[in-house]
């Protein structure tokens, strides 16, 4: 274990359900839960606010320098309202789930020079420890040196009904095969861009939570982070690391 506290990243797919997962571990743990989909999201929210080109690369990375964003915690007991998330003092928070910003946040986050803009609030956030931080490249290029690394997976078929659910759970009307439809070239983007692609980071542990409950996952996950931390805490006691 670190000096400064445990790292834990989690990448995956969109709507695999690291969100919901992420929040619960922190909570558990007591640790800091960063979403950094929800950074993206933000920035694409002021992209389209400013009605700036999606594909100005120049432009968007010199708003980003002009853009403060900051994530407060919440203390609601709800999962559904855990953080909040502010661009310029402004609460975004309900607004980035917004399709519209599910149909757009893919194609600035592919854009090389913002996500290097994003690395250094990335991994300031994470710089004290003791955090939970899920996206698509935190393993593999933001927090590499993470204690303990997961790669979420599910069918496409239930993560798009998930989503759709939510959404409608949200009051938005929109239709199944939109969301599905939003989520496969979300999807095929992040995974398809030369630049921090979604990936598996080579020693992430894959977790498959197709037909399984949360509280199944969750389970699972905390047993492996309980057994890694003792693990690590022998290795210590035993000066082997
Ligand atoms: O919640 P959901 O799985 O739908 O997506 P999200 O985590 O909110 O991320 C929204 C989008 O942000 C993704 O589709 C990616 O395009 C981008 N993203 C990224 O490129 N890198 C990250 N570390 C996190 C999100």
């Amino acid at each position: 274990m670190k000096k400064n506290g445990l790292i834990i990243a989690i990448d995956g797919p969109a709507a695999v359900g690291k969100s919901t997962m992420g929040k619960l571990i922190a909570r558990e743990l007591g640790f800091l839960y960063i979403d950094t989909g929800a950074i993206y999201r933000a920035i694409t929210w002021k992209v389209l606010k400013n009605n700036i080109n999606i594909k100005d690369e120049d432009k968007i990375s010199s708003m980003v320098s002009d853009t403060y964003i900051n994530i407060e915690r919440t203390n609601s007991k709800s999962l559904n309202d855990y953080y909040h998330i502010f661009v310029d003092g402004g609460d975004v928070t309900e607004e980035i789930r917004n399709p519209r910003i599910d149909q757009n946040v893919s194609q600035i986050a592919r854009l090389p020079k913002i996500r290097k803009q994003l690395i250094y609030l990335q991994r300031k956030l994470a710089e004290k420890g003791n955090i939970v931080m899920e996206g698509r490249d935190i393993g593999s290029v933001i927090l590499p040196q993470a204690d303990i690394k997961f790669y979420f997976t599910a069918s496409e078929e239930e993560r798009i009904k998930r989503r759709y659910r939510e959404l409608i759970d949200k009051g938005y009307s929109i239709n199944y095969e939109v969301v599905k439809k939003q989520i496969m070239q979300r999807d095929k983007i992040d995974s398809k861009r030369k630049y921090a692609p979604l990936i598996k980071a080579k020693d992430a542990i894959l977790i498959d939570s197709t037909e399984k409950s949360i509280e199944e996952v969750k389970d699972k996950i905390l047993n492996i982070i309980k057994k890694i931390r003792e693990c690590r805490k022998k290795q210590i006691e035993n000066n082997i690391i």
